[in-house]
């Protein structure tokens, strides 16, 4: 019997030394320790030893119990302290796990940016209604009921029971605001309006029945078409990080007088002339002109007391001249492999 547990002994001891996990420790635990455990079986045939033996025997079976146990237990906190390099080992060279995040629109990006270039030097940002009055996109606008002009802009009208011409539109344009704007506040003021408007027109890759526009208005004492000139330079310049240049060409909108269509020299050539400017050297903007008087007169100023300039131009092909998307409906896709690009 002294032999047997000698050999229990020896045999735990190897085996702890070359056990490397807390599961091989607790394998040995119920092995060595267990209620079926050879020891264990020992100690319940002590019973049958004479009482010589007993005393003998007694003693050296719960001393090696004891051993084993604090054994085991010794192991154990080591491997806890310290973990097995072998194993345990991190590569820290290898490549993480990607954390996958948002982004925003490209029209946000480029909202934000129109927002910071105008608001460093003075402008005001200004909002106003998607559904709006007749009387905010048309009438004050110098579109009175039965204006030829208001077939320009093909109008998705919201139903209403009176039918008696003060009907709400979705707004056609950002310049629903400028006469909203003007009626609260007095000149000399410069506002940019970025906003979603609505034209109920057939879709292809360069128009959308929901986009964006983005309107500047000046008013004040003297302001002419010069600063209109200035102001758009600066801003095309700042907003593609090089010299643009900007040209006018006469046009009409009921709500300007003079009005124009206004072009920047081509983003990609520079002006000398490519296939994205179609070899003229310039793109087409959007429209823009001196505000009208009556305009100015519905706002609640007096006539010819102020002049004031004013733009409104699509969001969409900014940004699609900025980043070179060339389907204006990808924006409204929900196609998560276009917006991830951003
Ligand atoms: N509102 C015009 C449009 O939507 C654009 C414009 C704004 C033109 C301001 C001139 C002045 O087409």
């Amino acid at each position: 019997m002294k032999e047997k547990i000698r050999k229990i002994e020896n045999e735990v001891e190897k085996l702890l030394k070359n056990s490397k996990t807390l599961e091989d420790i607790e394998g040995i635990r119920i092995k060595y320790l267990g209620k079926k455990s050879e020891l264990s079986n020992l100690l319940k045939s002590l019973k049958n030893l004479t009482q010589e033996e007993k005393k003998e025997i007694g003693p050296l079976a719960n001393n090696a119990r004891k051993n084993i146990h604090s054994k085991i237990d010794k192991k154990k906190e080591l491997l806890e302290e310290n973990f097995d390099a072998e194993t345990e080992w991190i590569d820290v060279s290898a490549p993480g796990n990607e954390i996958k995040k948002g982004s925003l629109s490209p029209l946000s990006i480029v909202q934000q940016d129109i927002e910071n270039i105008f608001t460093a030097i003075g402008f005001e940002v200004a909002d106003g209604p998607e559904i709006e009055s007749e009387y905010f996109n048309f009438d004050g606008a110098n579109m009175p009921a039965n204006h030829p002009a208001r077939d320009m802009q093909d109008t998705f009208w919201i139903k209403t029971d009176s039918g008696d011409g003060n009907g709400q539109v979705l707004r056609t344009h950002t310049t629903n605001c400028q006469v909203r704007y003007m009626q609260t506040h007095t000149p000399p003021f410069r506002i940019i309006v970025p906003g979603r408007v609505f034209r109920q027109e057939a879709t292809d890759a360069s128009h959308e029945h929901t986009f964006h526009q983005f309107e500047a208005l000046v008013v004040g004492k003297n302001v002419s078409v010069a600063n209109f000139l200035s102001v758009a330079k600066s801003f095309f310049s700042a907003f593609f990080g090089k010299d643009i240049s900007v040209r006018v060409r006469p046009s009409y909108f009921p709500f300007v007088e003079p009005g124009f269509e206004f072009d920047i020299s081509c983003t990609n050539c520079g002006g000398k002339g490519c296939s994205t400017c179609q070899q003229t050297g310039w793109l087409e903007i959007g429209g823009a002109g001196m505000v009208h008087q009556n305009v100015l007169v519905e706002g609640g100023y007096k006539r010819d007391e102020y002049t004031g300039f004013a733009w409104g131009f699509g969001l969409e092909r900014l940004a699609m001249m900025k980043y070179k998307i060339n389907d204006i409906r990808l924006f409204h896709s929900g196609d998560t492999r276009f917006g991830k690009q951003f």
